[in-house]
């Protein structure tokens, strides 16, 4: 079965070509480092456990909103913050095969699922708690809310200055 797990030491990133070089190089010398630095988590699709099939990278972005469409309805006077999708790539011999679609759906998974996580002051958690965020198990200070939590608040841009 296809699991798709953070890339860590024990994936074979050398084997892994896509046939774009660019990203070959990408996920062996630099997507480690970046998940170390928080610039972005690196997702790998393995059967084994060992053996790179594909790979996504998902990094938190802002990106300005005069260059979304009119109908999208974002305030073109705010930066609007994003998860970028910064690459995914599936190995060369997997291509054509429906594999990049669902390597995609599971990135885009990925992100419904926890929408935001603060890491908060500790006088400042029971704040959070009361807007519904609930304590990760690494650390009571960090606290996330899923998507769902945020679509069932229907929020108004009330936020927005002139
Ligand atoms: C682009 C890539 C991820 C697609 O993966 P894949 O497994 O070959 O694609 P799939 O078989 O899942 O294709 C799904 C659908 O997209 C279409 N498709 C695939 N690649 C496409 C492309 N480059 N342009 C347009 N359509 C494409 C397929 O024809 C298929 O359509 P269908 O369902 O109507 O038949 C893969 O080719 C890849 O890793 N390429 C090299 C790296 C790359 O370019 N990554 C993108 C960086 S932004």
């Amino acid at each position: 079965m296809m699991q798709y797990v953070k890339l860590t030491r024990a994936h074979n990133r050398v084997a892994f070509d896509c046939g774009v070089e660019s990203l070959n190089h990408f996920l062996k010398s630099v997507a480690r480092e970046e998940a170390d630095r928080d610039l972005g988590v690196t997702y790998v699709a393995t059967r084994d456990g060992v053996s790179i099939e594909g790979y996504y990278t998902l990094a938190s972005y802002s990106v300005q909103g005069e260059v979304f469409p009119p109908a999208s309805r974002f305030s073109a006077t705010r930066a609007i913050p994003v998860i970028l999708l910064g690459k995914l790539a599936v190995d060369a011999s997997l291509h054509g095969k429906g594999f990049g679609a669902q390597l995609l759906f599971q990135a885009l998974y990925d992100c419904q699922r926890v929408a935001d996580i603060v890491d908060a002051l500790e006088n400042a958690i029971p704040f959070y708690k009361k807007y519904g965020f609930l304590p990760l198990t690494d650390d009571e200070a960090h606290l996330y809310l899923t998507l769902k939590t945020i679509r069932r608040m229907q929020l108004r841009p009330t936020y927005e200055t002139q």
